[in-house]
């Protein structure tokens, strides 16, 4: 990076379905508690970032930087970013890329999504929109049918199984059960996601990531100094449509991103020891694995099966479990990837999320001062 960023805030809403809050309260609920935990007060606030994919769609609001702006006395500038579910890591790129050119000292970022309000239909062609709308969308598909594509390339060119693809979603589940602010906070087992309803074959429900309200938040300094630096933060692009790749079973713009953040943050890939990922699917969860660099093609599936205390995956419970609103995800997992570095007092972590099938791919590495 070219200026020291230190996070020196943190805050979020529960994710989960909040029928009596609109996406204004989420904001709210996320950017109070993220000034509140921070040496600033809201007058410190230079500029504010907002990460949002669907307001127009399912909640009949745009414009959400003057709505996140309103609730601050000073109404400082602010602005809205939009990658589908890669708004917030791209909200995240964007508050660094301010900071570095000194346009501003203190950034506050909020990713937010109220999504539980629209049916199923409604959300499902929000979401496509995601895709590429010549390609993909008149074909009929759906995320879910995208992602089930994937999969059924993935079993065949790899030859996993139906049960091995299982272990994902019971270890995310397992590990949203120690976070207070996840969606489901119930064990699961490898015979639960196999036998749950089919949702696009070989994917079942308890493949993929649910419907979620929710708000995180974070502000980033080069004032004010904490013990959490952000030591890279890239993101990089692929195809919008799938049908334009020479492969489906691994992500470019993951590969991209990950060789660029090593680099920025001059540091190994053995270096990093919590990992926060984008598994919208279980599957995907795999791919990542191997695209960041943690497994050969075709094995991912042995690092969610032997468990290393070297390195955590989605302590969180991951989108599967912690919940996914999607342009939240991107901020909620820097503020994950914080939490584990503390509490395991490591030095080096890493976000990793995603939006469309890999299109736009932000990654952010982020360094714990442990002796400082
Ligand atoms: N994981 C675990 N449980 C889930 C779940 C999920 N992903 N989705 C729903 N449930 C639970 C609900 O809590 C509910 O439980 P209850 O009966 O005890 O209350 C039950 O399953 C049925 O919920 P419902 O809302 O009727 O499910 P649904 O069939 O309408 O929707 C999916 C399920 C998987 C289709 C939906 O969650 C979905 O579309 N997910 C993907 C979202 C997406 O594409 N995001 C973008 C990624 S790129």
């Amino acid at each position: 990076m070219q200026e020291d960023i230190y996070l020196i805030g943190r805050g979020q809403t529960k994710f989960g379905e909040h029928w009596d809050k609109s996406l204004k309260d989420l904001i709210d609920e996320a950017i109070t508690a993220t000034i509140d935990s921070s040496p600033c007060n809201s007058f410190d606030i230079d500029m504010i970032i907002v990460a949002n994919m669907l307001g127009e769609n399912t909640n009949g609001q745009a414009n959400l930087g003057s709505l996140a702006s309103s609730l601050l006395p000073h109404r400082p500038p602010s602005l809205r970013v939009e990658a589908a579910c890669a708004s917030g890591s791209v909200a995240m790129h964007t508050a660094c890329s301010l900071l570095e050119s000194k346009k501003a000292e203190n950034v506050l970022v909020v990713g937010v999504e109220k999504m539980t309000d629209a049916s199923n239909n409604e959300l499902a062609t929000a979401l496509m929109s995601a895709a590429d709308s010549e390609k993909d969308a008149p074909s009929g598909l759906t995320f879910p049918g995208i992602f089930g594509i994937i999969a059924k390339r993935y079993m065949h060119e790899y030859g996993l199984t139906r049960e091995d693809l299982s272990q994902v979603s019971v270890v995310h589940h397992r590990n949203a059960c120690k976070n207070p602010f996840a969606q489901f906070k119930k064990e699961i087992t490898p015979e639960n996601v196999s036998a749950s309803p089919e949702v696009s074959d070989p994917l079942r429900l308890l493949d993929c990531s649910p419907i979620t309200d929710g708000a995180a938040a974070c502000i980033l300094s080069t004032k004010y100094k904490s013990d959490l630096k952000i030591a890279a933060s890239q993101i990089s692009t692929d195809t919008l449509s799938i049908a334009d790749r020479p492969t489906i079973t691994s992500f470019a713009a993951t590969r991209k991103a990950m060789g660029k953040a090593l680099e920025e943050a001059q540091i190994e890939r053995s270096d990093i020891s919590a990992i926060e990922l984008h598994d919208c699917f279980s599957i995907v969860a795999i791919i990542n694995l191997e695209d960041i660099g943690f497994a050969k093609a075709g094995t991912g599936i042995g690092l969610y099966k032997k468990n290393d205390p070297n390195v955590s995956i989605n302590k969180s419970g991951g989108l599967k479990a912690c919940g996914h609103p999607v342009a939240a995800t991107g901020v909620k997992q820097i503020l994950d990837v914080s939490k584990e570095l503390k509490s395991s007092q490591k030095r080096w972590g890493i976000a990793h999320n995603f939006g469309g099938a890999a299109a736009t791919c932000g990654i952010h590495i982020l360094e714990h001062i442990v002796n400082e």
